[in-house]
């Protein structure tokens, strides 16, 4: 097994173009009202802050981890909330805000367990979205980008833990 380069597949200057104009949409769809983010760490968390920061309506936030069980790349689909909300979301209109929607079975585990909760809305926004995945249908109504099949890194998505800060999108190739 070689080095791993990372290939830029979106620039930084896209990524927040596009950050922009889903600040803009969800500020406007929730004219009036509070939205409540909820973003899945850690690899939300980079995205969450950046579309936060572009929302004008008062918005509060909340973390939730989880794990699956299985390897790192693929998704079991059987999630374990290992870091659970700090807040409850009964009558709140929730924002789920992810990194990457793959295969779809981490969301459709997760939103029956939040809608039980009772929150006024809930709708996923996700920065990345790899259609020719899908295993699961899970209706995303916000979406930054459509990615192709490829392991992609950056903007808080990890290889291994790593490339997480990167300020772009890349694709990680072993050489
Ligand atoms: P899903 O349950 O298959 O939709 O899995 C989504 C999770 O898998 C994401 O939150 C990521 O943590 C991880 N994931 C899926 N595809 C990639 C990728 O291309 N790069 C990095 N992480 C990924
Ligand atoms: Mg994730």
């Amino acid at each position: 097994m070689g080095e791993t380069v990372i290939r830029e597949l979106i620039s930084e200057e896209k990524v927040c173009n596009r950050i922009n104009e889903l600040g803009a949409k969800i500020s406007k769809d929730y004219e009036g009202k509070e939205l409540h983010i909820i973003t899945i760490l850690k690899g939300g968390v980079f995205f969450a802050c950046e579309l936060a920061k572009r929302i004008s309506i008062p918005v509060s936030i909340d973390f939730m981890q989880v794990s699956s069980y299985g390897d790192s790349r693929e998704s079991s689909g059987i999630v374990k909330i290992s870091k659970d909300l700090d807040e409850p979301i009964e009558g709140k209109e929730v924002l789920i805000v992810e990194d990457i929607i793959d295969s779809g079975k981490t969301l459709s585990h997760l939103k029956p367990m939040l809608l039980s909760r009772k929150p006024a809305s809930l709708r996923l926004c996700t920065l990345l979205n790899k259609p020719e995945r899908r295993e699961v249908n899970v209706p995303v109504e916000y979406i930054g980008f459509d990615v192709p099949d490829e392991f992609v890194v950056g903007y808080g998505l990890d290889f291994a833990q790593k490339y997480r800060n990167l300020p772009f999108i890349g694709v990680a190739e072993e050489q």
